[in-house]
């Protein structure tokens, strides 16, 4: 029935759709994996690209149907962000297709085929489809169904091989569709059939044919919009399928924990009310937090923002969810370090979600407020929400959380922690509701060892403890000396088959513990995964340019390792990574690895009730405990405390004592975070005059605790005070409006302090030393600029070596000393110093460290080798490095700094680049490498030796090769890594995209006649 002229009409139209749309679809997408895959795989997942033409030329026998497609997901993105109609027409013809194609059985495999985890996907397709799916597909093809999913009960017929035309009008007859559900296709198709059977007589005109176009072009746009007002995608949780399989994938879960069901289905989650919920350590409280944010993303389409206390975590975060973004079409946005902009960019067609430390949190959300852009964040998720409580980031927390429930209504917020003991204060805060469940997928056994005896811990018993076994142990007069305490028994009860950690109260003890075991265990130990071991060792050798930590050297072939923050983190990341994969069977940790990544053991121990010299916590006893317990892999969890008799009553009690509560912070330390809070408000605008500094204050949690945690001076004083200080440091000033009424405006040091999130207390040294800087700028080398940035608050933790401070002083050029005198600091002083000489003089001892630390940054900076720096200052490896961090994260406030003062133009190009030299420091060709989250330099060599010298060569890497030619590396994280370098490239086209539209875009006030 089709005549020849036709059928070329209608491909050469859908070929230039395409084209266009492949245009379209670039500003969002990197389809460059895409395009050198298979053909089967190009059609199915190039929703946004043009499968129509694909499956037309080259896919004749291909199934285009994944069983997520009901969902209208794949065109979801396209639909909402696209403005080309013809590709708009194309995503809502494919849709309906899909739909059809659905009741294809193994339909989701050629769809799912182009997935970063192509191979993990194709196992998928040999299990039925979830009984969810079948209900859900079974309710879209049912009758009384909303009209965007109706239209999914259209058949499309394919155009390259065409079924008779008569068919498809008995069709039309037989069951005429509703006109709103009718097929996009089958209404061209029928235009065209009638078409056909006119031609032979009489041409159609242009005009006609446009006015046809017309009609479809209003028909789909009515489609569209009543496909993108709808929230629920799916039948999960309102989420496509997709979700569903892609957490089975990306995360082997294939069923959620009924109480995740039930937190989901809380009446106050779905009416986005805010919540906190609690549930022990290993409770499975992150992927409650992540469905929500998948929802807010996807079906609310808002971002979201998520914060998380360690960076290490917030790598973790973007790494494990990078997957998902390119999966589903949002954004992953690292600001952690240095790494973040703000404001963020803005991207009109994608919904992003922001992982945040702490501190860069707040940045991101008050630049949000700057630019009135706060109510775009639909839910804000706060991890660990205890952190409230510590010390001064708990002050920032509560600032950020203050500042959203103050200014966006619409904003929800969630938090969760494992440790909260007053729950109550914070739903006041918060206006929250409140989810508890005592869950655990592994029980936890709890058990103390005093002596040779192991008792379990019961705190309901009078005694607190109830007698359990005795020690089993054959020791040797040596042994029985050398470890008093039975650690080898315990934990060769366990290893090496299944692991152990051992927390330690210092980081020399975890190292003295780790080789004081290996000492004596038995040589077959050696043998467990002994070709593994030889590789770890390798790469930890090859991690330190050649150095090899003499204590790793020693333990890691028995498969025993210390964690702690003297270990440069890539040092620390190969350790973990070897524990995880059973490598390793045995850490000895201090504790900050409870709070850190998730890395979870067979058997527990606490070597002391101790951290440092303080006892436990309570939340820190549960933290390390929590650990115990590998989900999927334990029956069960141990934790063991070994206990000395004078410890035994402080541990009963800490054993039975409630959780610690969580007080304000913004008082502590001299209510520094009550004065650089106030600072904020009045330099974001939120409040102008007294009284509404005041009334912000009532929603803060110092308000709430009012009570208990300043109970001499109100609140109200105290906000008096902090302004009178801002006023007397002239951070703030105060002018009259027109109504004569006192306003509280920012000064230009204020808004520079906040805006660089510089602490207040050093705020004036910190432009002094600029100015100072400005006088004489050394610029032939880096070291002025460096002193400059070195951060202020690292100065105190470290004392200079005189001699190592004389060498490096006498190796400077003179041009670097004549300013390093200038700066206070002469050579003669340092001579004598080291010399051992008094000096009458008085000096600055604060520059004269700050300028020794700033020659530790410098000498980085210029070899880029870490270790021969830390043996040049006698300095440990990870106080280096945190010199390092520290001073990446101070240079991007410096610059931040510099912008808000017009005096200080010159820093600002400077500073730029020495902050990124700083954030990365290592030969330049790494840098592109490591900007994907988690890749540390041992890593990024390895990747640059193999080849891959760009985030475009990872971006496109085949996960299998990868893992093939880099040592060590897991297929799970060969993912993540081509995960986060997609994401990445998509970041920036995206942002050069904006640009490029923002310059494109007619000004709306451009002046007319
Ligand atoms: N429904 C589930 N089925 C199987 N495993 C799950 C499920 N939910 C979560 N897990 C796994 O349980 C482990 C612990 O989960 P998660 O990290 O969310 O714990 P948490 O509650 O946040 O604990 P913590 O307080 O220690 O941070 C993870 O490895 C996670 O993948
Ligand atoms: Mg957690």
């Amino acid at each position: 029935m089709y005549s020849d002229n036709h059928m070329h009409e209608i491909v050469v139209k859908r070929n230039s759709s395409s084209r266009k749309r492949s245009r379209d679809g670039l500003k969002s997408h990197i389809t460059t994996a895409k395009k050198r895959s298979s053909v089967t795989s190009e059609t199915c997942s190039t929703v946004e690209g043009h499968p129509y033409t694909q499956d037309m030329s080259e896919n004749k026998g291909t199934e285009l149907c994944c069983s997520d497609n009901e969902d209208l997901f794949e065109g979801y993105d396209s639909i909402v962000g696209d403005s080309s109609f013809l590709a708009k027409l194309e995503d809502v013809e494919l849709q309906m297709r899909q739909c059809h194609d659905q009741q294809t059985p193994n339909a989701c495999e050629d769809d799912l085929s182009d997935s970063i985890l192509a191979e993990d996907f194709r196992d998928l397709t040999s299990r039925a489809l979830p009984s969810s799916q079948l209900e859900f597909q079974k309710a879209v093809t049912t009758p009384h169904k909303s009209p965007s999913r109706g239209a999914h009960n259209t058949s499309t017929p394919d155009l390259v091989n065409p079924k008779p035309a008569v068919n498809h009008a008995d069709l039309n007859v037989n069951k005429p569709p509703p006109k709103a559900r009718r097929s996009m296709k089958d209404h061209l198709k029928k235009v065209l059939i009638d078409n056909a059977a006119t031609s032979s007589t009489v041409s159609k005109t242009v005009q006609q044919k446009e006015a046809v176009m017309t009609e479809e072009m209003s028909f789909a746009m009515r489609a569209i919009e009543s496909i993108s007002a709808e929230q629920d995608l799916g039948p999960f949780f309102g989420l496509p399928s997709k979700v569903k399989d892609l957490i089975l994938i990306l995360k082997g879960i294939q069923n959620l924990y009924e109480w995740q069901e039930t937190c989901l289905s809380l009446d106050s989650v779905q009416q986005r009310r805010n919540l906190i919920y609690s549930l022990p350590t290993s409770g499975g409280k992150t992927l409650v937090a992540e469905i929500l944010i998948l929802k807010e993303l996807l079906c609310r389409k808002k971002d979201a923002l998520l914060i998380l206390p360690y960076i290490s975590l917030v790598q973790e975060k973007v790494r494990g969810l990078s997957s998902f973004g390119i999966e589903l079409d949002f954004m992953v946005e690292e600001y952690a370090g240095s790494k973040g902009r703000f404001p963020p960019v803005k991207r009109r067609n994608k919904n992003s979600l922001y992982i945040t430390t702490i501190e860069k949190g707040h940045s991101l959300v008050n630049s949000l407020i700057e630019n009135d852009r706060l109510d775009n964040i639909g839910l804000v998720v706060v991890d660990e929400l205890h952190m409230l409580g510590d010390g001064s980031r708990g002050a920032i927390l509560e600032m950020t959380l203050s500042k959203i429930l103050y200014m966006s209504k619409s904003t929800q917020i969630i938090g969760m922690s494992a440790t909260l003991g007053n729950v109550g204060d914070l739903q006041t805060f918060l206006k929250a509701e409140n989810y508890t469940n005592d869950f655990r997928p592994v029980e936890l056994k709890e058990y103390v060892k005093i002596k040779d005896s192991i008792y379990e811990v019961d705190p309901r018993e009078e005694t607190c403890f109830s007698f359990s076994r005795l020690l089993d142990f054959k020791y040797s007069s040596g042994m029985q000396k050398m470890d008093p305490d039975r650690i080898i028994a315990l934990a060769t009860e366990v290893i090496p088959q299944q692991s152990c950690l051992i927390f330690c109260a210092t980081k020399k003890n975890c190292e003295n513990l780790a080789g004081m075991i290996c000492k004596y265990l038995n040589k077959e130990f050696l043998k467990h995964r002994e070709a593994e071991k030889a590789t770890l060792l390798g790469e930890l050798k090859s991690s330190g340019n050649g150095s090899l930590c003499p204590v790793l050297q020693k333990t890691v072939p028995f498969g025993l390792a210390y964690h702690h923050s003297g270990l440069t983190s890539d040092e620390r990341k190969l350790v973990e990574e070897a524990y995880s994969s059973g490598v390793l069977c045995l850490l000895t940790c201090t504790s900050t690895l409870a709070a850190g990544i998730n890395l979870p053991a067979r058997r527990v121990i606490l070597r002391s009730p101790y951290v440092a010299a303080e006892f436990l916590k309570r939340s820190q006893y549960k933290q390390m405990v929590g650990r115990a317990g590998r989900a999927g892999i334990d029956a069960m969890g141990e934790s063991i405390l070994i206990l000395q008799d004078k410890d035994i009553s402080m541990a009963k009690k800490l054993l039975s004592a409630p959780m610690e509560k969580c007080y304000s912070n913004l008082l502590h330390d001299g209510g520094r975070g009550l004065l650089s809070l106030v600072l904020s408000l009045i330099g974001l605008k939120i409040t102008t005059t007294v009284e509404q500094v005041r009334d912000f204050m009532k929603g803060t949690l110092l308000s709430v605790q009012e009570a208990q945690v300043s109970p001499e001076r109100s609140l109200w004083d105290l906000t008096v005070e902090s302004i009178e200080t801002l006023k007397q440091k002239s951070l703030i000033e105060v002018s009259a409006d027109v109504n004569n009424q006192t306003i509280l405006q920012i000064t230009r040091l204020g808004r520079a302090t906040f805006k660089g999130s510089v602490d207040l207390s050093c705020c004036d040294l910190l432009y002094r030393d600029l100015s100072k800087g400005l006088e004489g700028l050394l610029l032939n080398s880096f070291l002025h600029l460096v002193y400059l940035i070195t951060p202020y608050d690292m100065v105190h933790q470290c004392k200079p070596d005189w001699m190592i401070y004389f060498r490096q002083f006498t190796n400077l050029s003179a041009a670097e000393q004549k300013m390093a005198t200038a700066v206070g600091v002469p050579e003669s002083f340092v001579a004598r110093m080291a010399a051992g000489q008094s000096v009458r003089k008085s000096m600055d001892i604060l520059v004269v460290n700050r300028l020794y630390l700033a020659l530790v940054l410098y000498s980085l900076l210029k070899e880029t080798n870490l270790w021969n720096v830390s043996d040049r200052f006698q300095l440990t490896r990870g106080f280096v490095q945190t010199l390092l961090s520290s001073a990446s994260a101070f240079g991007s406030s410096v610059l931040h700094f510099t912008e808000e003062l017009e005096e200080f133009w010159a820093y600002k190009a400077l500073l730029s680049e020495l902050t990124r030299r700083l954030t990365y420091c290592v030969q330049a060709e790494l840098i592109p490498l490591m900007e994907v989250a988690g890749v540390m330099e041992h890593r990024a060599k390895q990747l640059y030796n193999a080849g891959y010298k760009t985030l475009a060569h990872l971006a496109n890497a085949d996960p299998q090769i990868l893992v093939q030619t880099i040592e060590n590396l897991f297929k799970r994280q060969a993912n993540q890594i081509i995960a986060s370098a997609k994401m990445l490239i998509k970041e920036k086209a995206e942002a050069l995209q904006e640009e490029v539209d923002d310059l494109l875009m007619l000004p709306s006030d451009l002046p007319s006649l």
